[in-house]
């Protein structure tokens, strides 16, 4: 069996394609990028794929069995068009199952709400393409509150606008997990899983980093708009407002949910203080 992975440039697709390799061997995982350069560290067999070439992905998608398709970056019209070219190149192919990543969100109510929607039409032509298909559904990453910190050190807190909401996060070692027991086994054919870990409060979050960065940072919330402001002010319109629209989620209790990673791994996720432990060291090496 076949499998390939999309945007096995990035973090997300490497971190499949890695744990994939461990589980098959290099010679059934082949890396789909739009930058292949950037995938040569996996050893494996890299194919050019730009999500926008139809051309291109129809020659990476010969002779696979099965493909991983990694949620695009682009604005959420464009994004549910270049999902599209996957799932139509995959279907003329005769590729036989999808694995999607798609997001745990809130449809509607705040600025993040279009990506979401983006991630829910990609999940229905999926279910609509005839394949076998799997969806995760994933969490928050931790990680950019880590890759963060020297910031929060300089200011001293953690500051945004989610207050006492609570967010189930995860990682994206934990997902390369979860993915590589989805795309593997068939048991998980036909479902959608909420990939994530336990719900902590931002509050919470910054204890466990000031224990293990053994740092003194403190969590102050601010308002939705002053946070939207702020964002916008710092990474532009669109980062700005998918990044406050994801911590006003958390405020509304959006990302306060129960976890599917157990169904689809066969154990439970790491908790939340173990992935800080975990990064830190991988950070350390
Ligand atoms: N759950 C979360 O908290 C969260 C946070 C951020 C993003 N996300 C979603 O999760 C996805 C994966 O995250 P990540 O950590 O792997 O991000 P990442 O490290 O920034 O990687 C993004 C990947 O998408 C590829 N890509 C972008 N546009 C493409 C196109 N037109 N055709 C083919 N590949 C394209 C990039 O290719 P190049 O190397 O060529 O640039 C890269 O491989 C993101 O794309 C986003 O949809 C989720």
């Amino acid at each position: 069996m076949k499998i390939a992975v999309t945007a096995a440039s990035g973090q997300l697709g490497s971190s499949i394609a890695k744990q994939l390799i461990n589980e098959l061997g290099k010679q059934d995982v082949i890396g789909i990028a739009r930058s292949p350069k950037k995938a040569n560290h996996l050893g494996i067999e890299i194919r050019k794929g730009d999500y926008d070439s139809r051309q291109e992905l129809d020659l990476a998608l010969k002779d696979i069995d099965v493909v991983l398709l990694v949620s695009g970056m682009a604005e959420p019209q464009k994004r549910i068009q270049q999902h599209r070219n996957v799932i139509e190149t995959a279907k003329v192919n005769g590729i036989k199952k999808i694995v999607y990543t798609s997001i745990i969100g809130d449809e509607k109510n705040t600025s993040f709400a279009p990506i979401v929607q983006s991630n829910r039409q990609t999940e229905l032509d999926i279910k609509n393409s005839g394949l076998e298909w799997v969806i995760g559904r994933n969490g928050i990453y931790i990680e950019p509150d880590l890759d963060y910190l020297d910031n929060y050190i300089k200011e001293g807190e953690i500051r945004n606008c989610a207050g006492k909401g609570k967010c189930a996060y995860t990682s994206r070692k934990e997902l390369g997990y979860a993915y590589t027991k989805m795309l593997v086994e068939g048991t998980h054919n036909g479902h959608t899983y909420n990939l994530s870990g336990e719900p902590i409060s931002q509050k919470k979050l910054t204890e466990y980093i000031n224990s293990v960065y053994h740092t003194e940072l403190v969590y102050n919330s601010i308002s939705v708009k002053d946070y939207c402001a702020e964002r916008k002010e710092a990474l532009g319109e669109f980062l700005g407002s998918v990044i406050s629209g994801i911590y006003e989620a958390i405020h509304n209790g959006t990302y306060n949910v129960a976890s599917d990673f157990e169904k689809a791994t066969g154990r439970p996720h790491q908790s939340a203080i173990e992935m800080i432990r975990e990064l830190k060291i991988s950070d350390n090496n």
